[in-house]
């Protein structure tokens, strides 16, 4: 899409958005978080997943380069990331929630999520009510974390800063489960047939790009509207079965 004339000569068409970095789309996110966000792929940023390949589709329409930065997640939900100019949006399989929007805008939601249970396939775990005494592994700061919380009070939780830390504690024995989006369990069970998913939880969680609280108005609007394109012709669809066809 030609999104209008500039009027001028030799400069490059196309409206700015406000972007950290002129002609190129700078996104954030949390990695490793497979299948949403992990390294490979040879689109140019070291990176790939779902969330990579929507916004590369998107930056493509948007006539930009696509950039990732690794930050944690932390950082990318309370906001000051965003709002420091690192980054135009963040990326990083991160759920709509009524809290975050009071830091963050975010874009029409892009994928619909549930959250999971993992254990050891020879675990006695077989569901969130056996977590009694248990240490239960979440990613701090997470609605997964939320959901153990407030669903499983006599477990110990134990908050680590990414899922690149809590599947190597599982591994080692130091936490008993995770709890997390089912997609990315999902993944760890396909790795790993030594750990299997006991249990799913509909939260009605859906993601969306977050961009700097009210700062970043025309390049969400333009993100929409690209990705509703994405949608109607046929692109999300091609995307979504390369991580997730039955
Ligand atoms: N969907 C969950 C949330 O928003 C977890 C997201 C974690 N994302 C990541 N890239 N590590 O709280």
């Amino acid at each position: 899409t030609d999104a209008g004339s500039d009027g001028g000569d030799t400069a490059p068409s196309g409206p700015d958005y406000g972007l950290v970095e002129a002609g190129t789309l700078t996104i954030c996110s949390d990695i490793p978080y497979a299948p949403f966000e992990f390294e490979g792929g040879d689109n140019g940023t070291g990176y790939t997943g779902f969330d990579i390949d929507l916004l590369d589709a998107i930056s493509k329409k948007l006539d930009l380069k696509l950039a990732v930065q690794d930050v944690g997640f932390d950082a990318l939900q309370s906001g000051t990331t965003l709002a420091s100019g690192t980054c135009d949006l963040g990326a990083s399989a991160m759920t709509i929630t009524e809290e975050r929007k009071a830091n963050l805008d975010f874009s029409d939601p892009y994928y619909d999520s549930l959250q999971s249970l993992l254990v050891p396939a020879d675990s006695d775990i077989a569901s969130i009510d056996d977590l009694d005494g248990k240490i239960v592994g979440v990613q701090q700061g997470t609605t997964g974390e939320a959901y153990a919380t407030e669903n499983a009070p006599g477990a110990q939780l134990l908050q680590l800063p990414s899922d690149g830390e809590l599947w190597p504690a599982i591994q080692a024995g130091t936490i008993d489960a995770i709890l997390q989006d089912q997609p990315v369990n999902i993944e760890h069970e396909k790795a790993d047939p030594n750990y299997k998913i006991v249990e799913e939880y509909d939260t009605g969680e859906s993601y969306g790009f977050a961009f700097a609280k009210g700062e970043k108005s025309e390049l969400l609007e333009a993100i929409n509207t690209a990705l509703a394109e994405l949608r109607d012709s046929g692109e999300y669809d091609t995307i979504y079965d390369t991580y997730f066809a039955a």
